[in-house]
């Protein structure tokens, strides 16, 4: 990565500051799904990147309970300016690092259909992908990506 970032552990003020750019970061009304519970309960699998002093990126994941558990990217940003040079790619690599230490084997996301820009950095990380007409409720399709944490 050509980044001089510094990636952590979200805080509060970082959490505040996610909420007011993710509509400007996706181009759209997505604030409702930076739930609070991914900072307040999950804290410790969101990661933010900072570069400058600036919000550079995030990522809100958990570890899922299932058996065996999964690591579950809820939601991954990068600033508009700094995409394409490796910092999407570095966040994952960070969550599933913490998750692997953690005896997790699993990574998985999901997204929708026209997310074209999503799709393709899966894929360009190496998840496989399969789509479900009905996985978010009838007719309401997403795309499910999986891939081996080894
Ligand atoms: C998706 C997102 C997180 C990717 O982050 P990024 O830092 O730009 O991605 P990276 O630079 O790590 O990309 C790694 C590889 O993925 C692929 N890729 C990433 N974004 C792509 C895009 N928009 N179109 C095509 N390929 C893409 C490329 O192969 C890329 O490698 P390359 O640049 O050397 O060709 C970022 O574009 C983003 O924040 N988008 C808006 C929010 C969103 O849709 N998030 C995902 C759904 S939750």
């Amino acid at each position: 990565m050509e980044l001089a970032v510094d990636i952590r552990e979200m805080t509060k003020a970082d959490f505040d500051q996610v909420v007011e750019v993710i509509d400007q970061w996706w181009g759209g009304p997505v604030a409702q799904q930076a739930h609070p519970a991914f900072f307040h309960e999950f804290g410790d699998t969101a990661l933010v990147a900072v570069e400058d002093g600036e919000l550079a990126g995030f990522v809100l994941g958990f570890i899922a309970p299932t058996a065996p558990p999964v690591a579950y990217v809820h939601l991954v940003g990068v600033r508009p300016d700094l995409q394409r040079k490796g910092l999407g790619q570095t966040l994952y690599e960070r969550f599933a690092a913490t998750c692997r230490a953690r005896g997790v084997r699993q990574i998985k996301a999901i997204t929708t259909l026209a997310n074209e820009g999503s799709r393709k950095f899966h894929l360009a990380l190496g998840f496989e992908e399969r789509v479900d007409g009905d996985y978010a409720g009838r007719g309401r399709a997403r795309v499910i990506f999986v891939k081996r944490l080894d």
